[in-house]
């Protein structure tokens, strides 16, 4: 068995941040949320694994390698435009070839990896006889309208598959991984763009049910969240740094520390007070600052007199003089700093697409 990460596609919910670096770079506890499904692949025993890349090749490329941090071996498969989900499919016939593979997204975000899928699948492959094409993973979503939603038979097996459905026939939503045999090939080599001009892998699986092949489904019940825009990465964020454990292997001096703190190597934090779960990259400088819950700050970010709670702030950072700041995705290399006393009004340089509250 194979994998096909998706780590291309335009990342439009997720701008101004994906126009400098890949929405699956992003970090999540300071660790790219693409690492975590590399890692739920290696471990559910897959080992060769076909990255699609987009635009931002050259950062995935650099951030992963050829993937042996991973123990797995990677293979990088350039997709011109994204032009869909069963589009990256089409691209990765060859590398495929006729091996079953699992189709992972890349920003997507699932706890408690994807063994038992994985094993489920395998199973019902090696048995002789009617087996099943593909394999979704479904969800309960309370409001499916966003989603692709599929419709079971009492056995559990797929009848019906709808992308965004303004009268969803079930609370299902699909989860972003697939587990596919080569029968998906002919599925997405007959599909034609939709109305937004994709090949999507939701008419692919839908041709593979009218073509009366065997699509199954897995129901699971834990955690999972599409990391695409800026309040599911902060609630991901919020769910990853609950498990941390703490650790100082930075420089602590006249500051207090409570619960789930990370104080990574070189970092510095002086007068101030830290409420975990936090985590405090390489290289940091935090004074006399509040930080509080659920937040991330990656390497190399400087941090003074200013509070900060349940926010992601990128590599390099600095914030000065700030109180306070929420709920926030701080870019790389941004500086948040208060405006002059006199006149009282913002001043601002925001990249195309940022999006700001002010609070006054
Ligand atoms: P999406 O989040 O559905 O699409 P997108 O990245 O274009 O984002 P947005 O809707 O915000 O514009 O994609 C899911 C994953 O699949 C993500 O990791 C990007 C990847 N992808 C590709 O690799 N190729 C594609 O053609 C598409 C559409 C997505």
């Amino acid at each position: 068995m194979k994998a096909l990460v998706l780590a291309g596609g335009s990342g439009s919910r997720l701008r101004p941040i994906t126009y400098t670096s890949a929405k699956q770079i992003v970090p999540v506890a300071n660790k790219p949320v693409l690492f975590y499904g590399l890692e739920a692949i290696a471990e559910a025993g897959v080992r060769q694994v076909g990255i699609v890349v987009g635009d931002t090749a050259a950062e995935i490329e650099e951030a992963v390698g050829d993937g042996a941090a991973f123990g797995l071996e990677v293979t990088y498969l350039r997709q011109d435009q994204p032009r869909g989900l069963a589009h990256a499919v089409l691209i990765a016939r060859e590398y495929l070839a006729e091996d079953d593979f699992i189709m992972y997204l890349g920003d997507n975000f699932i706890v408690g990896g994807i063994n038992d899928l994985a094993d489920q699948f395998r199973a019902g492959r090696v048995s002789a006889g009617d087996r099943p094409a593909a394999q979704i993973m479904l969800t309960r979503v309370p409001d499916p309208r966003a989603f692709g939603v599929a419709e079971l038979d009492g056995a559990g097996r797929v009848v019906g598959l709808e992308e965004k459905p303004p009268q969803p026939k079930s609370d299902l939503a699909l989860v972003g991984v697939y587990l596919f045999g080569p029968e998906i090939h002919d599925a997405v080599a007959a599909l034609k763009p939709s109305w937004r001009g994709e090949l999507e892998i939701t008419d692919a699986i839908q041709w593979l049910i009218d073509a009366g092949q065997w699509v199954e489904s897995t129901v699971i019940s834990g955690y999972w969240k599409d990391t695409g825009n800026v309040t599911d990465m902060l609630e991901v964020n919020r769910l990853v740094l609950e498990g941390i454990e703490p650790r100082t292997a930075g420089l602590v001096t006249d500051s207090e520390l409570i619960g789930r703190v990370v104080i990574e190597e070189g970092a510095s934090v002086e007068r101030s007070r830290i409420v975990g779960p936090v985590i405090i990259g390489a290289g940091c400088r935090v004074r006399d600052s509040y930080i509080g819950p659920f937040t991330s700050v990656d390497r190399d970010c400087s941090i003074a007199d200013s509070e900060i709670e349940y926010s992601i702030v990128l590599r390099g950072a600095s914030i000065d003089g700030v109180r306070r700041i929420e709920c926030s995705l701080i870019g790389r290399e941004a500086e948040v700093t208060p405006a002059p006393r006199v006149p009282k009004a913002h001043r601002l340089v925001l990249g195309d697409h940022s999006k700001v509250q002010i609070s006054s």
